[in-house]
């Protein structure tokens, strides 16, 4: 199944990132293979500048998900160490522009389930960033991904 990210407003240093990534290879898509290769830097910066500028549209959460989604989120996992979501991603799930933290609010769930997997993984590349959610992600189990999935397409 192709899983695809809402770009709305996710931080236009977040998504130039990875757009230079995903130009370089660093972060393979297949489905964008090619289509960034003759832009510039700044149409890059352009790009991530008109996403950022649109407004999300928020999903409808699975209200039997949303209780265990939204502890995880704000509180973390103490016993197996997972950091608290809101510290990075902000409570409202806004993200950080200054540090290049991507809002996740109102993204599909399918889409963070797969990243939050591919980082676990080790299959998402990125650079320091990447590893900081590589390191985050490590410690999640797939019913702790899925609520925390579900819970931030519904977040805003
Ligand atoms: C210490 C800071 C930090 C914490 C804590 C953190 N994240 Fe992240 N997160 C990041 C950074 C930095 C990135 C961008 C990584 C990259 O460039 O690939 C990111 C990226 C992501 C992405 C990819 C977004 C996209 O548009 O592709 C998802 C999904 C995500 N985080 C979910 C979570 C969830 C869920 C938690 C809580 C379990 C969490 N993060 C905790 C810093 C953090």
């Amino acid at each position: 199944m192709a899983v695809y990210p809402k770009l709305s407003g996710i931080g236009e240093k977040y998504l130039y990132r990875q757009l230079v990534d995903i130009k370089s290879g660093d972060r393979p898509i297949a489905e964008m293979t090619g289509l960034l290769d003759n832009m510039s830097d700044q149409d890059l910066w352009d790009l991530a500048a008109y996403y950022n500028e649109q407004e999300m549209v928020v999903g409808q959460a699975d209200p039997d998900l949303v209780e265990q989604g939204q502890a995880l989120y704000r509180g973390g996992n103490m016993a197996s160490g997972v950091a608290a979501c809101a510290g990075c991603h902000s409570p409202n799930g806004a993200g950080n522009e200054p540090a290049g933290y991507p809002a996740l609010g109102g993204q599909t769930a399918d889409y963070v389930a797969e990243q939050l997997k591919a980082y676990r993984d080790g299959e998402r590349a990125g650079g320091a960033n990447a590893a900081i959610m590589a390191d985050v992600a490590s410690k999640l189990s797939d019913s702790e991904i899925e609520a925390l999935a579900n819970y931030v397409s519904g977040l805003n």
